[in-house]
Parts: C-alpha cells; sequence; structure tokens
C-alpha cells in the first residue's frame, strides 16, 4: 500500500498517519518531522528548514524533493509507505510523479482530511508534542496522563514554534494558496478520498479504513 495523507495544518494528519503506519506496516514519509529530526541533531538541513518553519513558511520546494527522493529510492518499488505532509505544492505533486514513475510504483490513495478553519485553530493552540519521542497531545482532547510529560516515554513536552499564533495563520494562508489546489492535481485519478475530520479520532480512523477498503491496493 501507498498513501499520502493530505489536509490543512492541524487536521490530524500526523496523529491518523501514526496509526495507519503500524497497522499497514508502512514506512512513515513526513516532511515536517524529518526537519524537526534534522533540527534536532543539529544538521544544516534541519537548521535551515527550522527558519522557514518557525515563520510559517514552506521549505523549498527543491531541498523537499530531494529528500522524499533519497527515502523512496533506498526503499525500492515494493516498498509500502505513508507520505504525510508531502506534496505541498503542484511543484511538488509533479516531482513526486517522476519520482514513483523512476522507481517503478504509483500511489494506492490520496487520503484528503477536511476539517474547519476554527477548529485548526484550536487544535493547534492545544496541540503539545514529546520533546523525545514526537509522540503528539492535546491539552483538552488528548491530554496525557501527567501534565507536561509525555505517557510513552516520560520526555518533556512542548509547544511547536509554528504553532503559535501568527505562525498558524501564515500556514493556513499558504495551505489555502499552494497546497489546496493539489487536490484537484489529484481528482479524477480515482484515488482521492475526503474525509470529514470533525470527528473524534477513532471516527476518523474508522472512516480512513473503510475508504481503503473501497479502493483496490497492492
Ligand atoms: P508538518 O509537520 O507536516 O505540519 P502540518 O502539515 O502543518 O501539520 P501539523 O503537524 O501541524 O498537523 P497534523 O495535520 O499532523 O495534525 P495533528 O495530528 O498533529 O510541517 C511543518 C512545517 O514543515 C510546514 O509548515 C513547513 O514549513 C515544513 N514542511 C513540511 N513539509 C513540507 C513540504 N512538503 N514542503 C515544504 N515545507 C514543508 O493534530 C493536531 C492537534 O489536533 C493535535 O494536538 C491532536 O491531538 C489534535 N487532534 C487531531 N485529530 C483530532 C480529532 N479528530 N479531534 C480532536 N483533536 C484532534
Amino acid at each position: 500500500m501507498k498513501l499520502l495523507v493530505m489536509g490543512p495544518p492541524g487536521a490530524g494528519k500526523g496523529s491518523q498517519s501514526k496509526k495507519l503506519v503500524e497497522e499497514y506496516d508502512l514506512t512513515s514519509i513526513s516532511t515536517g518531522e524529518m526537519f524537526r529530526e534534522a533540527y534536532k541533531r543539529g544538521e544544516k538541513l534541519g537548521i535551515e528548514a527550522m527558519e522557514y518553519i518557525k515563520e510559517g513558511n514552506l521549505v523549498d520546494d527543491d531541498i523537499t524533493n530531494e529528500i522524499v527522493y533519497q527515502r523512496l529510492k533506498k526503499k525500492g518499488p515494493d516498498s509500502r509507505f505513508l507520505l504525510d505532509g508531502y506534496p505541498r505544492t503542484v511543484k511538488q505533486a509533479e516531482a513526486l510523479d517522476k519520482m514513483l514513475a523512476d522507481i517503478g510504483s504509483r500511489l494506492t490513495a490520496v487520503i484528503n482530511i477536511v476539517v474547519d478553519y476554527d477548529a485548526i485553530l484550536e487544535r493547534m493552540v492545544g496541540r503539545r508534542v514529546c520533546k523525545s519521542c514526537s509522540e503528539t497531545y492535546h491539552t483538552m482532547f488528548r491530554p496525557p496522563n501527567v501534565e507536561g510529560v509525555c505517557d510513552v516515554c516520560s520526555g518533556e513536552l512542548y509547544q511547536r514554534e509554528d504553532d503559535k499564533p501568527a505562525s498558524v495563520k501564515n500556514r493556513l494562508n499558504i495551505y489555502e494558496s499552494k497546497t489546496r489546489p493539489i487536490i484537484d492535481y489529484y481528482k479524477g485519478r480515482g484515488v482521492l478520498v475526503n474525509i470529514n475530520g470533525m470527528q473524534s479520532f477513532e471516527a476518523v480512523y474508522s472512516d480512513i479504513k473503510r475508504a481503503l477498503r473501497e479502493l483496490r491496493h497492492d
């Protein structure tokens, strides 16, 4: 299975992708996570990317395409993967088509999580992430057992720099102008599935699974 999960910032892509990766045994390719991990390791790529990320801007297309291509190439044509947060521009979507053709692969499904903008703000402002293992929580909707402490590894929880209101606003504007047009790019290919993200975590996941069952996949 080769999945692409898309949707506006805070739609729940990461939360749902984590479960899909576990259940279907997929390689996770999350560009946001890759940039944040590179930053944590003090790598040049991560430090440069963080300059864009903290303001809510997109990282350069060529840099982003290259890191995805390297990951996909390493996995080869039979790989089972889930792309989360990539592509984010039509240029990236075109590059992805070329990469997949190059390695003899194609997408099984494009899952588009649809949410209201009011909910997005609430979700992002309340999001907390573990510094050590990146597990994601929400102060209201998914609180940890002990405030500020990760249930999984006891790591410290923090608020992402790009979850501050000014950055969120910019991310939403960029989503509208650069990322939303990708939905049209995938329409008509028979792989696009719209999922109502304005439900509980469990209901969203169950809708995704139902949609996947209805699509033919390899
Ligand atoms: P990235 O990390 O991909 O961020 P994003 O797309 O903005 O998505 P988020 O991680 O903010 O949200 P999500 O949809 O995963 O939601 P989550 O599950 O966490 O990218 C960050 C940055 O990196 C970008 O802004 C850009 O700068 C750069 N970047 C990344 N990819 C790039 C690319 N391809 N090209 C260029 N630049 C790139 O959920 C959010 C919160 O809501 C959580 O607290 C969660 O607990 C809660 N929640 C989730 N679902 C529900 C639910 N059903 N009900 C109640 N609460 C819920």
